[in-house]
Formats: C-alpha cells, structure tokens, sequence
C-alpha cells in the first residue's frame, strides 16, 4: 500500500493528519506518524484508531512512499539524516520547513522532494497551501501531493524564486490580517462609546463579507473602492489616508519579514 508518512506531530503535523483523515483523502490504515515525545504520539493514536505509529522516523520512511516532514526548520536536516540511509530513491519526500531550499533538500536525497506551506487558517480547510516541486518530481507525484494537500483547503503550485512572498501573504497573512482587524476595531472602539468586543465582532465579520463579496462577484478590490468610496464621500478620506500612509508601511514590513525569512535556518 502506498502508505503517507507523517513526521512531527505537532501544530502542522497534527492538523494535517486531521485534515488528511477527516476529508476522507485518506484512511487511517494509510497514515503513518512518527514524533519526539511519546505524549504526541498517544494522543494521536487515541483521536485516529487504525492509524500506524512508528517507533522512529527511520521506520516510518521504510514504510511509506510519500514522507511529509512537519518538524521546525532546525531539526528538518537532522530527521533527513536520520531517513535518507533507509530510504531507495522512489520515496517522495514533501518539506514543511520554511527557509529550507529544494537544492538543500536535494543535496541531502537524490529523489523526488517537494516543499510546501500550509496556513494556520489550514486547521478549518480554508487558505492556501502553497507547493514547489523539485527537479525530480513527476506528474504523478505533482498530482498526488497537490490532492493530498486540496484536503485542507486550496493549493497553488508556485516556483521556488517567488515561495518567500507568498509565503508571507498566505501563510504569515492570517496574523497580519488578524493585526489589522484588531487596529481597525481598536479605532473604531477609541473614537466612540462603541465596547472593544463589538467592534471586534463588526471587524471581524467586515472581513469575512468583503471576502466573500470579491470572491462570488469576481471583482476586484479596486472595483469595490469604487462602489463604496463616492466621491468627496466619507469612505474616500478612509481610503486616501491609507493610500497616502500605508504602501511604505507595507513595504517595510514585508522587507522586514523577508529578512527574517532568510536567516530561519540560523
Ligand atoms: N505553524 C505554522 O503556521 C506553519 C505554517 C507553515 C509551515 N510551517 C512549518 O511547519 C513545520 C512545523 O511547524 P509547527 O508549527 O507544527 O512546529 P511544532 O508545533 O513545534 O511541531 C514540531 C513537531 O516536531 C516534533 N519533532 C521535533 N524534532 C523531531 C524529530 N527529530 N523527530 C520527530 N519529531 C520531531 C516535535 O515534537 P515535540 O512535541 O516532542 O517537541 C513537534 O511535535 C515548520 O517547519 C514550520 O516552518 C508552520
């Protein structure tokens, strides 16, 4: 059988196996989970009867063909120490770890490797995991690993040049978004006798509607300015403050976190 290997049951690890399991893409007879601490590991076998544990990574990556790494950056290369020795070459090894190239990646297994980077909004299948294949992956494989992620919401395939910046727009994004839905909420609260929690609530669902508007409508967000911003209106002195204040804001801070991506392995 064509067994779906797990290593690293923590955040990413166990929402994947939920979203794997629960989506019915796969069964719990085709999942194997190896992880550091036993705790894990009985909490996983608990919530999934009929699911493999695996006494060390070594013999979860002699079990399966398809090996998801779900450990942090700085222990990814020491797990891969631990596997490659065991494994042939057919094995499709997918990487969660971010900052960890597919040269790297490739240097170490001389197979078919790919990297991908789901989203916490992953944990209620909506969002998008974003895959980067390397040069030894096949159609095949590309397709498998593609399905086996749509489990947990959408998948865009992306190049390794571009992996960064999306990076930080979907898989950073839900806590950057999350920052200005507080902001907007905060002022919205300070400017009036309106409480913090209801605020929040009218942000938090302003956010979910236009959302949902761009997306049945197909326009863009441009096209909406123009519906609610009228002229010499209210809406236009909002939409002009951030015009004015927030693309160097903006711009900052994604250099910023781009820096910061670039040292993750140190
Ligand atoms: N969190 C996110 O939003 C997010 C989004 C996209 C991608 N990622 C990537 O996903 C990966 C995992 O992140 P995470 O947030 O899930 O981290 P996490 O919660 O710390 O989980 C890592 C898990 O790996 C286990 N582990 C550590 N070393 C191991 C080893 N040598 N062998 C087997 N298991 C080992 C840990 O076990 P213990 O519990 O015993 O320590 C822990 O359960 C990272 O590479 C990260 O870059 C995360």
């Amino acid at each position: 059988m064509d067994r779906v290997g797990v290593i690293g049951y923590g955040h990413m690890g166990s929402m994947l196996v939920k979203g794997f399991l629960a989506s019915g893409v796969l069964a719990p007879g085709e999942v194997v989970v190896a992880s550091r601490s036993r705790g894990n590991l009985d909490a996983c076998a608990a919530a999934w009867p009929g699911i493999a544990i695996a006494a060390t990574n070594a013999d979860l990556a002699r079990r399966c063909r398809t090996i998801v790494i779900a450990v942090r950056p700085q222990e990814t290369m020491g797990v891969l120490r631990e596997i490659v020795p065991v494994m042939d070459g057919s094995e499709h090894l997918v990487s969660l770890a971010a900052g960890i190239g597919l040269h790297d990646l490739e240097e170490m297994y001389a197979g078919p490797v790919s990297r991908v980077v789901p989203t916490a909004t992953s944990a209620v299948g909506e969002g998008t995991t974003l895959v980067c294949h390397g040069q030894w992956v096949g159609t095949d494989e590309a397709l498998m690993v593609e399905n086996l992620f749509s489990a947990v919401g959408s998948v865009m395939p992306v190049g390794e040049e571009d992996l960064a910046a999306a990076t930080l727009l979907s898989s950073c994004g839900p806590a950057l978004l999350a920052a200005i839905i507080g902001e907007l909420a905060g002022a919205a609260a300070r400017a009036s006798s309106l409480p913090p929690d209801r605020a929040l609530v009218l942000a938090t669902d302003l956010l979910t509607a236009t959302a949902a508007y761009l997306r049945e409508t197909g326009r863009t967000p441009e096209d909406l300015i123009g519906e609610v911003a009228t002229r010499g209106g209210v809406t236009e002195v909002g939409v002009q403050g951030f015009r004015d204040r927030l693309p160097g804001v903006f711009d900052g801070v994604f250099a910023a976190m781009l820096e910061r991506y670039g040292g993750l392995r140190k």
